[in-house]
């Protein structure tokens, strides 16, 4: 087996997208999920950017026993030692320094000399060694680097002990042809490049994130690092679900092997989506819910005929599910919890089955077919709900009629004390939002609503996202509910909670 190594930074460089930030929980969510899609290396944050962003990657650094953890750390001492507290509990994990190696990044946000960046890598690496083994070194906007220094201080990083070397295309600048020829160039002419691993992270800013990784590795990269659902800063990062497709369907070309369960790929896209509020695109390659609909009769005619005349992959191997009505009102407690499971989802305890079966039988009465998509988002609900949320809701009653001024009238509880108000609006949504700030008084700008049908049919469960934002920081928050006005308050009280208790933090890039 020759393999291709799978680093998913969706928890870090996908988190540095504005607007896509998560909670610790949220985080421990979505890398159970990688660890279930057995990717490699999961990176789980920056540490020392604030001690909101230490927390989440101690509790990712706990939680995950199967794929290797790690942090980012700037080439300093305090960011190297504050990685390796966080991390210090994985069962496997790595330190990930970086240094910017392009004239214009040396001379213009370091103003540092060729000399010193030198230096401050090898110092920054043995520094890593003295926590993990596993060290990896980036230098920072590789592709705009020039050739003959990214050979000086790579050859320096593997000497001091870096068993990975990553080469960023940190502004999206590179193509592919372009590409290769750094990666090759720096394989054939460091002299100790057989004793590390060579990475590539890409940049989407041109739309060749993806094409560019899949030239590095035909060039001799041996680890790709990527984002679900390609979420990134700016344009985004290689796409994770794209990179892993392309290597196993044109098996013929790249002869490497993941050793990702790629059923999990649709559950796990849709999880980053839900709690990032960043939905995907419908025609998105591998998950984009167009991505294996044929809308026309040739098509489909051919499709019926012979699979293979139209489509180049299961739909099933990566996760979209054939057998999708699955439960009812009469359904038990063990088919449900079951099905979940099948589904990645787990239970911490036996309350936490027993609220979230409450919730499905609730469900189940209003909506006579509960599908996947339902199951999940009433997981995910469920445990939101189970997040000690500050302020929750209680009862919402809303008027509408035509003619009429919409109103809403709503009970929370903050901090354990109920509080309810009413309140006009120019429709029931709108009403009960200024309901809910004219409990809570948080003054935040409301950046985007949107509502979404998990599964088909007007009894649907209406999935909303909201995303706000106070003093320069932006939050999301989710809802699911049957009953839209409802999805919309849940996922407004959700996306305040999270300003009830804000986090300063620090961007690796920007320091
Ligand atoms: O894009 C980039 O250069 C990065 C580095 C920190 C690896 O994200
Ligand atoms: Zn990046």
């Amino acid at each position: 087996m020759n393999p291709l190594i799978i680093f998913d930074t969706t928890l870090r460089d996908g988190e540095q997208s504005p607007g896509a930030s998560m909670t610790k929980e949220e985080k421990v969510r979505i890398a159970k999920s990688l660890e279930r899609m057995r990717v490699d290396v999961i990176e789980a944050g920056f540490p020392i950017a604030s001690p909101g962003d230490f927390e989440a990657v101690r509790a990712v650094a706990r939680a995950v026993k199967g794929s290797v953890v790690c942090g980012l750390a700037r080439a300093a001492d305090a960011d190297i030692d504050r990685a390796g507290e966080a991390l210090k509990e994985a069962a496997a994990c790595r330190i990930h320094t970086f240094i910017a190696t392009s004239p214009i990044h040396m001379q213009m946000k370091l103003r540092m000399t060729p000399d010193q960046v030198v230096e401050r890598a090898i110092a920054a690496v043995q520094r890593a060694r003295r926590w993990t083994d596993d060290v990896e070194f980036s230098a920072e906007d590789a592709g705009r680097s020039e050739l003959d220094f990214l050979c000086r201080i790579v050859e320096a990083a593997i000497k001091a002990g870096a068993k990975t070397i990553n080469i960023p295309d940190t502004v999206g600048y590179n193509v592919p042809d372009q590409f290769a020829h750094t990666i090759r160039s720096l394989i054939e002419r460091v002299p100790n490049a057989d004793q590390a691993v060579f990475s590539v992270h890409c940049h989407n800013d041109l739309g060749l994130a993806v094409a560019n990784s899949l030239a590095a590795v035909l060039a001799g990269a041996r680890q790709v690092e990527c984002t679900i659902n390609g979420l990134g800063e700016r344009a985004g990062n290689a796409s994770l679900e794209e990179i892993v497709m392309a290597v196993r369907t044109r098996h013929d070309i790249f002869q490497l092997e993941t050793r990702l369960d790629t059923t999990q790929i649709v559950p796990t896209s849709r999880l980053v989506a839900n709690i990032t509020g960043f939905p995907v695109q419908p025609n998105k390659a591998i998950v984009g819910a167009n991505a294996f609909a044929h809308e026309s009769g040739i098509h489909q005619d051919g499709v019926l005929k012979h699979r293979e005349t139209y489509e180049i992959m299961r739909a099933e191997d990566v996760g979209w599910s054939t057998n999708r009505m699955v439960l009812g009102k009469h359904s038990g407690r063990n088919a449900f919890r079951t099905r979940l499971e099948e589904l990645g989802a787990s239970f911490a305890s036996e309350e936490e089955l027993n609220a979230a079966f409450a919730r499905f039988k609730e469900l189940a009465d209003k909506k006579h077919e509960i599908y996947d998509e339902d199951l999940q988002a009433l997981v995910t609900d469920a445990n939101l709900a189970a997040e000690n949320e500050r302020a929750q809701l209680r009862y919402l009653r809303v008027c509408s009629e035509t003619g009429e001024t919409p109103c809403a009238h709503i009970t929370l509880t903050l901090d354990g004390e109920e509080r309810s108000a009413t309140a006009e609006g120019g429709g029931p949504v709108d009403a009960s939002f200024k309901a809910i700030e004219s409990i809570l008084q948080t003054d935040t700008d409301l950046l985007l609503y949107s509502v979404n049908n998990i599964t088909s049919g007007t009894d649907a469960q209406g999935e909303v996202t909201v995303r706000i934002a106070k003093d320069g920081r932006i939050f999301n928050g989710q809802g699911a509910d049957t009953d839209i006005v409802i999805a919309s308050a849940k996922a407004y009280i959700n996306a305040l909670n999270k300003i009830l208790q804000p986090t300063e933090r620090a961007h690796p890039q920007l320091l």
